[in-house]
């Protein structure tokens, strides 16, 4: 008899907080980072800290303080077009991350199959599998910017999946999914009865395109965010999901409840103060940053003979080395001093590719890194 659990077999720690761990040699240029490296806003930090010397420091509401939830919908309609979603219908969670293991285990079971892009972020596997469930892969290329394609469509059509899980801006890819694509998906989805969770979270941080939520104009969606990445918010954890069906809702505040209580009383207050024309301008500046560091990026692969689109959204480039091994390329790259994540990490379409996080090194760590990664 073994002491784990049966789901515990498959199932593989994060590869982003492995690399990050390695990348923090001194003289190492760390690109391992999935967040931005700004200060949180001074209006959210002050908020929270009011709420403190008010003695906001006990439970809260298990799906969060009602006001907070009101905001989030209010923002829901103002800004992604979202209609039907109030305070009810909202769920505040630790971090987006968390949010979806608790859609996924009140979702997904035993004998079914979850449908993710590939590659995509390392928690969807491993959540899906701790779920008991089966992954489908949807394959997306480098050669279209890792946007979805008629494989990634037909290869959905033709699945088991109950459920799928979009991503726009894309972790690893940054890529961006026109609105026309998700519609092709959404219609499909509809069609098979398959119901999406959209993950959001860099919905703000997008420097061409536009941003597009399904459920907008479907039904059929859980919407998933987090202030993490926009407000530069990842120690806070705190993020949420929305569903204009209350029964899916219900169900998800189960899981949430039974394993967190509720989030952190005084973070709550804080991401209140994310809905300020401060926190909003704080967010356009860190993008406008962010924009010029995926410039930098770009043109120093350019120097490379790597495939690699350029990249619309969140903070992270995937180039393609062809016949690479990307385990090998990272371990080299780091004895030259420059962290990356291998892109195998992300799904079996990440081979060759390598995962540069341009959220925390600056233009001059970038310009480092860069020399050390085409130096001989
Ligand atoms: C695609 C994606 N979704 C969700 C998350 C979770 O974010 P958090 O739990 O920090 O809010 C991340 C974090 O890296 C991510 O990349």
């Amino acid at each position: 008899m073994t002491l784990f659990a049966a789901r515990m077999k498959d199932v593989k720690p994060s590869a982003t907080f492995k690399y990050d761990a390695a990348a923090k040699k001194p003289g190492v240029i760390n690109l391992t980072i999935g967040r931005p490296g700004f200060d949180t806003p001074g209006v959210i930090k002050e908020a929270a800290k009011r709420a403190l010397d008010e003695g906001k420091v006990h439970y809260t509401a298990s799906k969060g303080i009602p006001e907070l939830r009101e905001a989030i919908a209010a923002k829901l309609e103002r800004e992604n077009n979202i209609k039907g979603i109030d305070a009810e219908k909202i769920v505040v969670s630790g971090g987006g991350k968390q949010i979806l293991y608790c859609i996924l285990t009140a979702l997904a079971g035993n004998g079914d199959v979850v449908a993710i892009p590939n590659p995509s972020w390392v928690s969807y596997e491993a959540q899906i599998r701790l779920a008991g469930a089966e992954v489908a892969w949807l394959k997306l290329n480098p050669e279209d910017g890792f946007i979805p394609g008629d494989e990634f469509l037909t290869a959905l059509e033709y699945s088991k999946a109950k459920l799928l899980i979009l991503n726009s801006p894309a972790n690893p890819t940054g890529a961006v999914i026109p609105e026309r694509i998700i519609k092709e998906i959404m219609n499909i989805c509809e069609d098979r009865g398959i119901y999406v969770i959209s993950d959001e979270v860099y919905e703000k941080l997008i420097y061409e395109g536009r941003h597009y939520s399904p459920a907008s104009e479907y039904e059929n969606v859980i919407t998933v965010n987090a202030f993490s990445k926009t407000y530069s918010m990842t120690g806070w954890r705190l993020g949420y999901c929305a569903c204009t069906d209350r029964a899916v809702i219900e169900k998800i505040e189960i899981v949430h409840q039974q394993s967190l209580s509720c989030c952190t009383s005084f973070a709550q207050y804080g991401a209140l103060a994310s809905f300020t024309k401060e926190a909003e301008d704080a967010m356009v500046r860190m993008r406008e940053e962010l924009r010029t560091r995926r410039d930098y990026v770009m043109k120093r692969l350019s120097e490379l003979d790597v495939i690699c689109k350029k990249p619309g959204g969140a903070f992270y480039v995937f180039p393609y080395f062809r016949d690479v091994d990307d385990y090998e390329l990272a371990d080299r790259l780091l004895r030259r001093g420059v962290a990356v994540i291998p892109g195998s990490a992300f799904g079996t379409q990440g081979r060759g590719c390598i995962r540069i996080s341009y959220g925390g090194a600056d233009i001059r760590e970038l310009s480092q890194a860069f020399d050390r990664i085409t130096g001989d």
